[in-house]
């Protein structure tokens, strides 16, 4: 498999096109790719690019079984870390949960996503895998016919097309597929009126859990990655620019939020990665239009609040390429309805508690006039029925597990 630029020459063609190399895109593309699928891959980013993206890195049990089943998993078994306990940090105190050992017991995997990425990259390239980088998808055409195509800006500029059975979208929230939806596609949508300023720091984590404080000044949060890189988050106004704070402000900020000065200071180093998040879901229903079918954040949108997003992405990569291949290798014409109300059934679970998980790290921040007060107090309230409860401590871990 030569890693070609396309050469803008006329139309090409495979069953099945994948826009985007993402969790999605990539483990899609390998499946199909191994069920004998004629496909390629179309990302509009370079390969460096691809491979050095920071996004996500907090990986279910399900998501390590579906990679696990696939012999794709070996990086994360090598290098991924176990996650089992959660800190909450409150002005009454701290408490942790042991997740791992509640309700099914599971664990999260903690690898960074670009290195996921590269594994999935480097099997698909190994076994022969088309991927065209530098290629950006335009519009798809043609999606209510069994002979769509794809547009696209070739890599030297130049236009090009590319003829299919099929396109997965997997170009993410803001690619072509979700651009060229038919105008009565459903789009659920909720703006959370939460937005946090996501840091990845040169620093090593401070907390052996995942920390999440709720303070008056807004939630502050704590995520390992590595043993030398910590993701933290603050809570921020709408609006907020990712470079408005110096480091020093953001650490001073972070300690205060996370109580330093009751449970110890925090490990401080250079800010390497800024970026601010607006708490936005929405999700697309169905996940079918035609020859287009969509999976990952061309799907649905979620907040990282439960950092659901990646393993939404793995799950529904394979539910989708399982129902491809059952549909062109053998005829089984239902496969991708079936598809979409599967992977709805777990996006709407997913969604359902990242919600719950906002609510419970969040003063509500639409309240009406003169009902901050009770809100709030229900959320406190969930805070220590999740402090107290046996039953409701499994019913956290079961779902903060599972996707
Ligand atoms: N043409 C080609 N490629 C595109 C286009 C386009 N028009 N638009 C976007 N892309 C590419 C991006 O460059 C990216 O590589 O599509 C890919 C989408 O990857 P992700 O955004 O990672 O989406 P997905 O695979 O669905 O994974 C989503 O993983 O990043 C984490 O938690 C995050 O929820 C998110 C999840």
């Amino acid at each position: 498999m030569t890693n070609s630029q396309s050469t803008g020459k006329a139309a090409q063609s495979a069953d099945v096109v994948v826009l985007g190399a993402g969790p999605a895109g990539l483990l899609a593309a390998n499946l199909l790719h191994r069920g004998g699928i004629d496909c390629v891959v179309l990302e509009r980013a370079d390969r460096s690019h691809v491979q050095t993206r920071a996004r996500a890195g907090f990986l279910v049990a399900n998501t390590v079984r579906i990679l696990d089943r696939h012999g794709l998993a070996g990086g994360l078994h090598r290098h991924g870390r176990q996650h089992g306990t959660c800190e909450f940090r409150t002005a009454e105190g701290r408490f942790r949960l042991d997740y791992g050992g509640l309700g099914r017991g599971e664990r999260h995997t903690v690898y960074p996503q670009q290195d996921l990425v590269t594994d999935l990259l480097t099997h698909y390239l190994e076994a022969g895998g088309r991927i065209h980088f530098g290629t950006e998808a335009l519009a798809v055409h043609d999606a209510d016919t069994s002979r769509p195509s794809v547009a696209v800006r070739e890599a030297d500029g130049r236009p090009g097309r590319w003829r299919a059975r099929y396109v997965a979208g997997c170009d993410g929230r803001h690619g072509a597929a979700r651009r060229s939806l038919p105008p009565g596609a459903l789009r659920h949508r909720r703006d959370h009126g939460i937005s946090w300023l996501g840091l990845l720091a040169q620093a090593p984590p401070s907390l052996d859990a995942v920390g999440y404080a709720v303070h008056d000044r807004g939630f502050a949060g704590h995520m390992a990655r590595t043993s030398e890189v910590t993701r933290y988050y603050l809570q921020c106004e709408r609006g907020t620019a990712a470079a408005a704070r110096s480091d020093e402000h953001i650490w001073d900020e972070l300690e205060t939020r996370m109580y330093a000065a009751e449970h110890g200071p925090l490990n401080r180093g250079r800010i390497l990665h800024r970026g601010v998040v607006d708490f936005e879901s929405d999700v697309i229903e169905p996940l079918r239009h035609g020859s287009l079918l969509l999976a990952g954040d061309a799907a649905s949108l979620i907040s990282p609040s439960a950092a659901k997003g990646a393993n939404l992405a793995v799950l529904e990569a394979e539910l989708l390429a399982q129902a491809l291949i059952a549909d062109l290798a053998h005829g089984d014409a239902a496969a991708l309805e079936r598809y979409s109300r599967e992977a709805l059934a777990h996006i709407w679970r997913a969604q359902e508690f990242s919600h719950w998980m906002i609510r419970l790290l969040h003063r509500e921040p639409s309240a009406p006039e003169g009902e901050s007060f009770f809100h709030e107090s229900l959320r406190l309230s969930r805070l220590e029925s999740l402090r107290t409860s046996r039953t409701h401590q499994d019913w956290f871990a079961e779902n903060y597990t599972g996707v």
